[in-house]
């Protein structure tokens, strides 16, 4: 099992409750996305099973063990098993790409050997072939300040490849990619999380990239989950409710929308409603499923 959440919730220290009656269970080598609208509670959430935040109440296990009672030695090896993917990767803007890449193992090196690669990169073949899968593999001895926002979030992603984790939490991993190497990154990501039989729970803003690489979904609303379902099991009609604060407009990664015909019935059914930017994305959501 990857992690297990029961009735879990969180409230902040100014007293807001962003998470209730939280139960979720990841078995391992599983793949979920986690979708909903702004403020819903997916950054807390990964943040709680990434154990940099502590529930309020509730049960919460991680890779077989309760992390707040293990002692500091233990937990900071249960952190190096869990590779989290940020949606802006905390790298010191000054760190070059491989030392930030290389990084991703200082968990798990002895002192020496993560005090050496601090001060001579260690694996140079490594990080370069990791870097190599985002395209990005002559960039390797660059400044990270002279990347852009979405060269540095797949250096990001990269960084969690390279630390070879039994458990990715990623937050909003593709967020500022364009949509070709959005779908491109989360393919990888995907993959080497089958390559390694480690779970992966993703937090997305775009639902089409949710429905087509995710064979799970959990909708969060308010903090609650909202359904956890097998991903042919989503209709666009949980879909609007979910984001019915936001207009029961979907976000979507693709910046055209599909042609019409792709949608079927009921989305043109809404176009002659007159919810012609409903349809739209319906068109598209329905355009994804089952790639
Ligand atoms: N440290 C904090 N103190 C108080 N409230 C917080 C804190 N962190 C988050 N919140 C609140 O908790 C709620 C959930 O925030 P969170 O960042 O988890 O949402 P999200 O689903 O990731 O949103 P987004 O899609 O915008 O990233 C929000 O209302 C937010 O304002
Ligand atoms: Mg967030």
């Amino acid at each position: 099992m990857a992690f297990e959440l029961q009735g879990v919730g969180l409230t902040h220290g100014n007293g807001f409750r962003a998470l209730q009656r939280i139960s979720i269970r990841l078995g391992r080598g599983e793949r979920v996305a986690v979708i909903g609208p702004s403020g819903a509670g997916k950054t807390s959430l990964i943040r709680l099973l990434g154990v940099t935040t502590r529930p309020s109440e509730g049960r919460l296990n991680v890779l077989g063990t309760n992390p707040w009672q293990l002692p500091a030695g233990e937990l900071r090896r249960l952190r190096a098993r869990i590779g989290t993917i940020h949606q802006a990767p905390p790298i010191p803007p000054r760190l070059r790409v491989i030392t930030a890449i290389l990084a991703g193992r200082l968990g798990q090196w002895p002192a020496w050997k993560a005090l050496l690669s601090l001060l001579y990169p260690v694996d140079i073949a490594g990080a370069q072939a990791t870097l190599a899968r985002f395209d990005l593999a002559d960039r390797l001895f660059d400044r990270c300040d002279r990347l852009s926002g979405g060269q540095l979030q797949r250096v990001g992603i990269a960084r969690a490849f390279y630390q070879e984790p039994d458990l990715f939490l990623a937050d909003e991993p593709v967020s500022a990619l364009d949509p070709a190497l959005a779908d491109a990154a989360l393919g990888e990501l995907v993959a080497e999380s089958e390559r390694r039989r480690a779970g992966l729970f993703a937090s997305l803003h775009a639902v089409d990239l949710a429905l087509k690489w995710f064979p799970r979904i959990v909708g969060l609303r308010a903090g609650e989950v909202a359904f956890d379902l097998p991903t042919g099991e989503v209709s666009n009609g949980l879909l609007r409710e979910l984001y019915a604060a936001e207009g029961g407009v979907l976000p979507t990664q693709a910046s055209e929308p599909a042609p019409l015909h792709d949608g079927g019935a009921m989305a043109e059914a809404m176009a002659e409603s007159g919810d012609g930017t409903l349809a739209a994305n319906v068109v598209r959501l329905d355009s994804c499923r089952g790639r």
